[in-house]
């Protein structure tokens, strides 16, 4: 009612000066009705409290109007003298100018020309001060010769300042041209603005200005890329460096959070740059259909080309095909599976279990992976060459050669944390840790070549080699066997020898540091402890023998290895989640692109994180952080999964050779563990893995062993 009377009185107001008067009479007659209704009802129409409440407000709007004013100039000179100058706005700039040069107080020149009409007036349009200035010289020169026309090139810096509306007189341009000659304007914007440039830029300076675009190409990175962030010249490695310790579930998550697949740059020059993925159909279309188009490359064979020449693990193309031919067909042959599960038996019950009594005799803890690292040592030279190197002898020695290649795989790995400009003038100048690494391969190269050539003497004395089955002595045979086709291959001592050692690397640690995990995890997991010894003691109990079996005769045979299912499983599942080798890549040799899209160009390493991929819930399920041996159990059978969903022993035409044996290996392992011991982990240790190429465990695994 208030409002529509306040209405009524503003029309009222307006009808009396446009002369309505009939319109005027009516709404006077309703706001007198009106103004009566509300009297009874106890309320009056009036304008004064609100008038007075409106100038109290307008008042103290203008006191914090003034008081924000002082603030605001206190802070622009307080800015002007502690921010470096050429980071300075223009606009501050030009205040800083003015309150220093005491421009204020000065007096302008001819100030009564400045407002005569009869002149030409330059107004300069600056686009940060966007004021309008009359240049003082123009005023000059008019005054003195109205008729040219003049054209002056202004910069920032020239144009006046007149944020307090006084005319500050700018530099006269000393040379006026006519104005019309595009390339001379053309020219003379250009040397403004390298003035404007040069006159900002002292040598000084470069640093911030280098800063400045360091800063911003980060920024611009960050919002159009997604992934880790990836600075300018340094590109992925702080990144890196800042999650080292945490560096596969940091990789992980950045993974998810891209959807499956991100790009990275490393340092400049380093020439590194590429994508990581975990999307399965993406890896098997590089390690699969384009399988030609993504070998190991360049990048992986000049940093492991010193240790490992031309072997198998480093080998592309022919060189790595004939290797592979030669390593499938001696290795699936029964006389190697017969030999090596031989010389398995013998390791663990002659050496592994002894060396296990004696600890439970002396009470002592061990570290568990130590220990497997030595005994697959043991096994894979063995295998490979026919020769024990003793690592596992009872006093757990110092075995030159192992270490030797321990350390070469080791120093390896840092040509690739560092970029080639840096190692590859270490390994020119022979220092630091190329120094040591030289040291090591050569130790290495040593024992291999004289094995090598032991073996052919031998072979050439006995005239044969029937009697020994390691892979060496195997390839040694070849060239006589009677097939011609094979016969054709005479190997060369480097051949053999480059062979062998990819061949030991490749079993060397990758079965060690998979049974670490697993009986870490099965310690974690006593259910699953106990359904894997309840199937070991189903399988024994099934032994044709009326007699109760003694524990320590008790030794597998290759057929109830076969029976353990559920260890099977188990060792799957723990290798799903600690992948011996964590992440893998190879190289574009062509422009490509994958099956998501994603363009790859030519020279691009391509990681996969095998490690990542049993995290991604899109690839195992809401359930994958799980230790779950269940999942790979279907009606009672072991169910195998896809080579790219499952990349532990990688997939495509460069698939483990080593899968079977190391199955066999790791299940005899446990199963003649578990059936006597209880492993006990020791309290209070930190089990995490160390960020190599293998996934070792960073501070080993210290453990007690309960006989049962
Ligand atoms: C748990 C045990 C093992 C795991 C997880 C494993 C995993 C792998 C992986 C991921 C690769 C691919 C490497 C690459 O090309 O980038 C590979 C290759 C290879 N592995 Fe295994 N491996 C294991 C045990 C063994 C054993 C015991 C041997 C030997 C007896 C062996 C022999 C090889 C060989 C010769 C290659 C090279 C194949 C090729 O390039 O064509 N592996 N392994």
């Amino acid at each position: 009612m208030l409002d529509q009377i306040r209405m009524a009185k503003a029309y009222w107001s307006i009808t009396r000066s446009k002369n309505k008067l009939g319109l005027y009479g009516y709404l006077m007659k309703y706001i007198k009705i009106g103004n009566t209704l509300l009297e009874k009802q106890g309320l009056t129409l009036s304008y004064i409290p609100v008038a007075r409440k409106l100038r109290a407000m307008r008042q103290s709007k203008e006191e914090s109007l003034n008081a924000l004013k002082k603030q605001s100039a206190f802070l622009n000179q307080l800015a002007a003298k502690t921010v470096p100058k050429p980071l300075h706005c223009i606009p501050l700039q030009r205040t800083t100018d003015y309150f220093l040069q005491d421009h204020g107080s000065k007096e302008v020149l001819n100030k009564d020309k400045l407002e005569d009409p009869s002149l030409y007036h330059y107004s300069i349009v600056s686009g940060k001060l966007a004021t309008s200035v009359v240049v003082n010289s123009t005023v000059l020169l008019h005054a003195k010769e109205p008729e040219i026309e003049t054209c002056f090139s202004y910069s920032h810096r020239q144009t006046a300042c007149c944020s307090n509306g006084d005319v500050v007189p700018c530099q006269p341009n000393p040379t006026p041209t006519p104005r019309g000659s595009v390339p001379v304007m053309m020219r003379k914007l250009v040397s403004s603005l390298m003035e404007e440039v040069g006159g900002h830029l002292r040598f000084s300076d470069v640093p911030l200005v280098l800063f400045g675009l360091f800063i911003c190409s980060a920024l611009l990175q960050r919002l159009t890329n997604k992934g880790p962030m990836i600075w300018p010249v340094i590109g992925i490695v702080p990144s890196l460096f800042f999650h080292i310790n945490h560096m596969y579930d940091w990789i992980t998550e950045a993974l998810i959070e891209c959807g499956g697949t991100f790009r990275f740059r490393g340092v400049w020059m380093s020439g590194t740059f590429g994508i990581v993925t975990v999307d399965p159909s993406n890896i098997e279309y590089m390690l699969k259909t384009r399988f030609k188009n993504f070998p190991k490359g360049k990048s992986y064979r000049e940093r492991f080309s010193d240790l490992l020449g031309d072997g198998i693990f480093n080998a592309d193309y022919e060189l790595w095909k004939e290797q592979r031919r030669a390593a499938t067909s001696e290795m699936h042959s029964s006389r190697f599976v017969e030999y090596s599960f031989q010389t398995m038996q013998e390791l663990v019950h002659k050496k592994l279990l002894k060396l296990i009594d004696k600890h439970v005799k002396w009470k002592e803890s061990v570290d568990l992976q130590d220990v497997l690292l030595r005994f697959t040592f043991d096994n894979i030279c063995t295998a490979a060459f026919g020769v024990d190197p003793g690592c596992l002898a009872l006093e757990l020695p110092h075995v030159p050669f192992a270490k030797a290649f321990e350390e070469a795989t080791e120093f390896t790995s840092f040509r690739f944390i560092v970029p080639p400009y840096v190692w590859k003038p270490m390994k020119f100048f022979g220092v630091g840790i190329e120094k040591r690494l030289k040291k090591a391969v050569q130790i290495v190269h040593k024992f291999a070549e004289k094995t090598v050539i032991d073996r052919r003497i031998e072979s050439n004395k006995l005239g044969s080699l029937n009697h020994r089955y390691d892979l060496l002595s195997r390839l040694i045979e070849e060239e006589e066997d009677p097939d011609e086709q094979r016969k054709k291959n005479r190997f060369s001592n480097k051949f053999l020898k480059d062979f062998c050692i990819s061949f030991i690397l490749a079993g060397r640690d990758t079965s060690s540091v998979a049974l670490a995990w697993f009986f870490w995890l099965i310690h974690e997991h006593p259910q699953v402890e106990n359904r894997i010894l309840s199937e070991i003691n189903e399988i024994i109990g099934h032994r044709k023998s009326n007699k109760e079996p003694v524990l320590d005769d008790v030794v597998f045979t290759i057929d109830e290895l076969k029976k353990m299912v559920y260890l099977q499983a188990a060792l799957s599942e723990s290798l799903r989640l600690y992948p011996s080798v964590p992440v893998d890549f190879k190289e574009a040799q062509e422009d490509d692109v994958f099956p998501d899209g994603t363009v790859v160009a030519k020279g691009a390493r391509i990681f996969y994180s095998i490690f990542s991929m049993a995290r991604v819930e899109a690839i195992w399920g809401n359930d994958c952080k799980e230790f779950k041996p269940e999942r790979w159990i279907k009606d009672g059978q072991f169910v195998s999964e896809n080579q790219f969903k499952y990349l532990v022993f990688n997939g495509g035409p460069r698939l483990c050779v080593g899968k079977k044996f190391a199955y066999m290996q790791m299940k005899m392992v446990a199963a003649s563990i578990l059936l006597r011991y209880s492993v006990k982990i020791v309290e209070g240790q930190t089990v995490v893995p160390k960020v190599t190429t293998t996934l070792y465990m960073k501070n080993g695994l210290l453990v007690t062993f309960m006989p049962r």
